[in-house]
């Protein structure tokens, strides 16, 4: 029987052919999981499977051969907990995902790209996922190989604790390049706060996303291209976002390319 495909992503296990991918790429940004799939360089370019909602989707390869499935979450936790849930039921296994970021400590700068090994998780939807508490690990073997993959390609990429919350602008104290200038108390100095506790990072996704992994029982990892520095002010910087992301884009290829699936699935219960 044919099977149904899912709602929100627009696509079943069927559709992704033969060899169907058990890793995933997953963006937030619908335009650059489109550049990994059709347009990046090492990437053989696939084919379109879904673009519903706005969240593209693609089956790409790389050289190696290794199928490989290209998936946009959007923006913020509760749009991750939705398709991450569906990528697991048609077969994926692994999720890396390729973001943006804000550094907030002063020796990471934009430009350069952030390894999470662990997340903060200020989420509101991680909670009917898994209480508080529950940690957001990353896959030790998808890290490793990250942090091996930037090495070899010279990319300047940081290790470190990532604090993944709801919103762009409050979540992350902004004020000046927001609509809002008052922000509850509870969030006035947060940023200080989290920089002493030694967090790297604001983002918006991963902290979901790795708490789902050691729920379901699948492999996560996240590097992100740091395109703010939140030491010194609050803007993006377009300068080195494009390179930036490329970096991120690389060091997620090439730990796939080297990675051991074998392994990283034996040690993930629910695989
Ligand atoms: N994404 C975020 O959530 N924050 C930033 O500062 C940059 C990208």
């Amino acid at each position: 029987m044919k099977q149904a495909k899912k709602y929100h992503i627009g696509f079943s296990r069927e559709d992704l052919g033969q060899t169907p991918p058990v890793a995933a790429l997953l963006c937030g940004d619908p335009d650059r999981t489109r550049r990994i799939a059709l347009h990046f360089p090492g990437v053989v370019p696939g084919t379109v499977l879904s673009e519903k909602r706005g969240l593209f989707s693609g089956v790409c390869s790389l050289e190696n051969g290794m199928p490989l499935l290209c998936a946009t979450s959007g923006m913020g936790a509760s749009s991750t907990s939705i398709v991450v849930n569906e990528l697991v039921q048609v077969g994926i296994r692994i999720i890396i995902r390729v973001g943006t970021t804000g550094s907030i400590q002063d020796h990471i700068r934009a430009g350069s790209v952030l390894i999470t090994k662990a997340a903060l998780c200020r989420q509101g939807a991680s909670l009917d996922i898994a209480p508080v508490e529950y940690p957001a690990a990353a896959d030790p073997f998808v890290t490793l190989a990250m942090v091996r993959s930037a090495r070899d390609l010279g990319v300047l990429a940081h290790l470190g604790i990532t604090a993944s919350v709801d919103t762009f602008f409050e979540g992350q104290e902004r004020t000046l390049t927001s609509a809002n200038p008052r922000l509850l108390r509870l969030l006035q100095g947060v940023t200080e706060e989290y920089r002493g506790l030694n967090i790297a990072n604001y983002e918006m996704e991963c902290g979901t996303l790795l708490k789902m992994a050691g729920v379901y029982g699948f492999a996560a990892g996240c590097v992100c291209a740091v395109i703010d520095d939140r030491s010194t002010g609050e803007e993006i910087d377009l300068s080195v976002k494009s390179r930036a992301e490329n970096d991120a884009i690389r060091v997620a290829l090439g730990a796939l390319e080297v990675m051991d699936l074998g392994e990283v699935l034996a040690h993930c219960r629910g695989c």
